[in-house]
């Protein structure tokens, strides 16, 4: 219960400088905005980081994937902080946690077969490898995620269909034998029909390897399939992590309440666009102190204009970041974890 994590992130804040729009010169964006998460290698965590676009997700990832530092608070890995991982100790993290992003053509060189985007990471972690030995890792990997060698390898990016090429990307994660995979948005630029093959394959990796999971997404239905845990963003912030059933099912921060209303049900009454449009500021980084969600928030008080809530521990398995709870304890930093235990 108590075992060092295997990824954390402690009061985790990155501030950028805004992207170059005009009038907004020396002027920031707080990307991830204190922000705590443990995640766990036994049993492994599969946990949902969900948020609408611009919420903070791709940030949080890049600091737990040690490619960009934080502004302040700490990025840990096994307990050891990021910045001191340097040489053996770097390429046995680079290893140990992989990643999978959005688009899976940035990582295939068009002109090579898929073969070679495979053979890659083998040979640079594991360069005493035969080729025989490469192939048999990256037949059992094709294995997990569903694909026939016959039909994968010897291929050009462009012969395989996106699903495919996706479950390529997750074969190749999961070919080193990793503890966990970071999947940021690993489904939203395929077609729904094929989705599910994807997400099937990253369970399996869970199930048959017991890799950890991060799945990041903006969609609430498939974060309800795939995770047992799940953490909302809402401009940076936290705003309601636990359990995901609870989470999803009886939604207690007003956004999250907002976004589970729009899950689209077979009931064609309730649809996402009226949501996406009363929500459309979401990506609007308020630079004022206080709750960010305040501004949009049909239940704010005078106290949420003045100070950030903390995560209230609501029950044993979810907190919110909400002053409608502040009747319940509030989560120190460092038992964030406990939320994700077991999962
Ligand atoms: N490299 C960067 N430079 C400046 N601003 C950035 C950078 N990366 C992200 N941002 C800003 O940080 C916020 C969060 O972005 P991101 O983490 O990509 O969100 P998400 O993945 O949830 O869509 C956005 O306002 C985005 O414009
Ligand atoms: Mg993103």
């Amino acid at each position: 219960m108590n075992a060092t994590p295997l990824l954390e992130a402690r009061n985790v804040t990155k501030v950028f400088a805004s992207r170059g729009t005009i009038g907004a010169r020396g002027t920031t964006t707080v990307a991830v905005n204190q922000a705590s998460l443990a995640i766990h290698a036994t049993p492994p965590s599969i946990v949902a980081i969900a948020g609408e676009s611009g919420s903070g997700k791709t940030t949080l990832s890049r600091l737990l994937l040690g490619l960009i530092s934080p502004t302040s608070g700490e990025v840990f890995y096994r307990g050891r902080p990021m910045e001191a991982i340097k040489g053996a100790e770097r390429m046995a993290f680079r290893r140990d946690v992989q990643a999978i992003f959005q688009d899976p053509f940035e990582v295939y060189n068009p002109f090579y077969r898929v073969d070679h985007a495979l053979e890659v990471p083998i040979r640079r972690f594991e360069p005493h490898k035969s080729a025989a030995e490469r192939r048999a890792l990256i037949e059992q990997a094709l294995d997990v995620v569903g694909l026939r060698v016959d039909e994968t390898l010897g291929r050009y990016p462009h012969q395989l269909s996106g699903g495919q090429r996706q479950r390529v990307m997750v074969a190749r994660a999961l070919m080193l034998n990793p503890s966990i995979i970071v999947a940021d948005e690993p489904v939203s630029m395929v077609d729904a029909s094929l989705r599910a093959s994807i997400l099937e394959s990253l369970l399996n990796a869970h199930d048959q390897r017991d890799i950890a999971i991060i799945y990041i997404t903006h969609d609430l239905t498939t974060a309800y399939q795939v995770c047992t845990s799940i953490l909302m963003m809402y401009s940076g912030a936290m705003v309601e992590v636990g359990s995901v059933e609870p989470v999803i099912k009886d939604p207690l921060h007003p956004y999250t309440q907002l976004l589970v209303g729009s899950i689209p049900l077979p009931d064609p009454t309730r649809r996402w666009a009226a949501v996406q449009a009363s929500s459309s500021a979401a990506g609007q980084h308020s630079t004022t102190q206080g709750c960010p969600y305040a501004p949009r928030c049909p239940q704010v008080m005078d106290i949420c204009r003045t100070e950030a809530p903390p995560l209230y521990a609501v029950s044993a398995n979810r907190a919110v970041a909400c002053y409608l709870y502040r009747g319940a304890p509030a989560v120190a930093t460092e038992d964030v974890s406990a939320l994700y235990i077991g999962a």
